[in-house]
């Protein structure tokens, strides 16, 4: 459980933050709620205490005797503005303690996540931009906004982010001092990343196929933190069962066979690839056309051949300087063992760093937490644990470290 104040800004996509506000409430978080003026004007005060279950705080000069001014900044654990606006930004940027909300900001030791909601010609703005770079500089977590519909007909960069893409960036910053100035550093920024996602489905006929219950979730974590480190990211998505990330280029696939292609052309000028779907490793030697059709009490016989091993043919064609990572998930008895068998299949896909799962306890598949160890050729990198996306930033990191070190 952490304290958390949730400042909103005056813009229509404060309505999103009521949703952001029960997320985290219902996660167990104490929030406060310190909106501006002018947000009141979008969504009123007895809804924000309603959802937070506290009262709202909106003045400097209310409640005077508790210093709110400079307690509420003091006292949290992490500070998420959102909508942020631009005058918000400017506000911030320039130091004004001309409100509560700016006040806190100027007292919080804490991580500060800000996740910017305008129109596209604000975002773009020579003085928006200044001012995220100064945010940034300073250790500011600024969320990249989603592209799309904008409140009237136009769409552009500029949105809000989903309320659970928001919420997973931010308690990522919370959890992870090292992930969040990252963040704030851009640190991924001119990097090409390419990601797969989700499970392939093997088509029997038009409506059946064979498949498997990969969610998509640890690419999808994996997407947002390297975008939100300011990497072009492009996701290759089987079958997600989850939203994918703000600011992510997705292409949907649904056989192995397209992921393989799907992946063989993202990654040809990529700096990093990661294998984190889980493609069939059988398919059908035949799908037929049309609706398979009972015939008397006869039964069905497939006969299936291997698919291509995706993650192996692009290491086989990996460019000098990338690096390609790949997960395996195996049954062992201890962390010794584990490395033994991800050793071995390291050596044999070819691949820069494996991501290692243990899942002799099961409850990996599904979950939003994960815990990993980061396998290098010259042995263990690191360990991680924790939420999917604090994971997906350790990850990052073990692929940088590999990056560095061949390029040594
Ligand atoms: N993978 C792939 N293409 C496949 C199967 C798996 O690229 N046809 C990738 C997965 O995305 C993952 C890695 O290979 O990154 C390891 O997957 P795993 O299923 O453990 O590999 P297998 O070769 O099937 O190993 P095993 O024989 O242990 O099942």
């Amino acid at each position: 459980m952490s304290r958390i104040v949730l400042g909103v800004s005056g813009g229509i996509a404060a309505y999103k933050a009521c949703v952001l506000l029960r997320r985290l409430t219902e996660a167990g978080h104490e929030v406060q709620v310190v909106p501006t003026a002018n947000a009141l004007s979008f969504v009123g005060e007895t809804t924000w205490a309603a959802l937070s279950g506290r009262p709202v705080a909106t003045s400097v000069l209310a409640d005077a005797h508790e210093v709110n001014h400079v307690r509420l900044g003091r006292e949290a654990d992490l500070v998420l503005v959102a909508p942020a606006t631009a005058d918000l930004l400017a506000r911030a940027a320039s130091g004004r303690a001309d409100d509560l909300l700016t006040n806190v900001l100027l007292t919080a030791t804490c991580p500060v996540v800000m996740a910017p909601a305008m129109h596209t010609e604000m975002w773009l703005h020579a003085a928006t931009r200044a001012n995220v770079a100064t945010l940034r500089s300073r250790g500011v977590v600024v969320l990249r906004p989603a592209e799309g519909r904008l409140t009237g007909a136009d769409s552009g960069p500029g949105r809000l982010p989903e309320p659970e893409d928001i919420e997973a960036s931010a308690l990522a910053a919370l959890a992870d001092a090292a992930a969040a100035s990252a963040m704030a550093a851009q640190d991924l920024s001119g990097r090409k990343v390419v990601i797969s996602a989700g499970g392939t489905r093997e088509h029997l006929d038009p409506v059946r196929f064979v498949g498997n219950s990969s969610s998509g979730r640890m690419g999808v974590a994996l997407a947002r933190a390297a975008v939100q480190r300011g990497a072009e990211v492009t996701l290759v998505a089987a079958n997600l069962a989850i939203e994918t990330p703000a600011g992510v280029d997705v292409v949907t696939v649904e056989s192995t066979a397209d992921l393989a292609s799907a992946m063989d052309a993202a990654a040809a000028d990529a700096d990093l690839v990661v294998m984190a779907a889980a493609p069939a490793d059988f398919t059908p030697v035949e799908s037929s056309a049309t609706k398979l059709k009972k015939s008397g009490d006869a039964g069905l016989t497939v006969a299936f051949t291997q698919t291509t091993d995706v993650l192996a043919g692009l290491a086989a064609r990996r460019p000098s300087g990338q690096v390609v990572v790949g997960f395996a998930a195996e049954t062992a008895a201890d962390e010794a063992e584990l490395v033994t068998l991800g050793t071995s299949k390291l050596a044999r896909k070819g691949c820069q760093l494996l991501v290692l799962n243990n899942v002799s306890g099961g409850a990996v598949f599904g979950s939003p937490d994960n815990q990993v160890v980061l396998l290098g050729a010259s042995g263990v990198i690191g360990h991680a644990a924790g939420s999917k996306t604090s994971v997906a930033h350790a990850i990052l990191d073990a692929a940088d470290t590999v990056r560095e070190r061949n390029a040594e």
